[in-house]
């Protein structure tokens, strides 16, 4: 089974205070895409994801973290680039990925996540933005059968920072109070009317356009021990 797990489902925890998770199938859904206002959560949510990911994808399973804000890491590590270096992980990321498609038969999990990916295309001049959207969209609709996987955070998105209908490929997770504009572009209006403001760590998942189910970040009960678990992802 393909599946590791994402957040609470709120309704059983609001309803019987039963604590089940709502599962990502990374194989049925390679991609996430997580958006949310400022401090809704959605990096917290972001490393907590990772530690999951470092339990539950398999053998061997790698991250290329890349964070605009240089935030998600305290540490310098050998796949986790920030700032002016996130252009840096795509590449690599993409490098490995090229390799899968020609001939490398590892199908070891591999996830590239970029935490503030709207800024970071909205700080490009606008051939390299473009650029990062026509690779982006190829690795969307591509990576799925090698096991490779793109998580992306994202204060507010719309459906141009996605060229080539490569939004088809993004599941959604909305946190706290996303904006209306971020809701329509990813949901129909009839889904649009179910979500609500939430509060900081809470939220919607939109799997295959199927109607939102409410989640629920947990709160992490060891710090240091999530930061080895992550480091170690990024890590050779
Ligand atoms: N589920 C949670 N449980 C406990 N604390 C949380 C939870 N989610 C977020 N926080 C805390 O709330 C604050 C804001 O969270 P975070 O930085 O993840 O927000 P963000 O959406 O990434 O914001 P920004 O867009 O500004 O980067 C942080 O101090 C974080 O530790
Ligand atoms: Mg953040």
């Amino acid at each position: 089974m393909k599946k590791i797990p994402l957040a609470y489902d709120s309704a059983l925890l609001e309803y019987s205070n039963i604590q089940r998770y709502i599962e990502w199938d990374y194989d049925l859904h390679p991609n996430l895409a997580i958006l949310g206002n400022s401090g809704s959560g959605k990096s917290y949510f972001l490393r907590l994801l990772l530690g999951y990911i470092s339990i539950y994808a398999g053998k061997n399973p790698k991250a290329y973290i890349c964070c605009f804000k240089n935030e998600l890491l305290k540490t310098d590590a050998p796949r986790f680039w920030g700032y002016k270096n996130v252009i840096h992980g795509l590449e690599q990321f993409k490098n490995e990925f090229e390799n899968r498609l020609t001939g490398n038969p590892c199908r070891d999990f591999r996830l590239l996540l970029i935490d503030e990916y709207v800024s970071w295309l909205a700080s490009l001049e606008s051939k390299e933005s473009e650029k990062v959207k026509r690779d982006m969209a190829t690795l969307l609709f591509m990576v799925r059968s090698l096991n490779m996987h793109v998580v992306l955070g994202c204060h507010r998105g719309m459906a141009a920072d996605f060229s080539h209908g490569s939004r088809d490929c993004l599941n959604i997770l909305f946190l706290g109070s996303p904006s209306k504009e971020s809701i329509r572009s990813f949901c129909s209006a009839e889904d649009a009317e179910m979500i609500q403001p939430k509060c900081r760590g809470a939220g919607y998942t939109i799997f295959d356009a199927q109607k939102p189910i409410g989640i629920t970040v947990p709160t992490v009960k060891d710090m240091d021990k999530l930061d080895k678990a992550i480091l170690k992802l990024v890590s050779d």
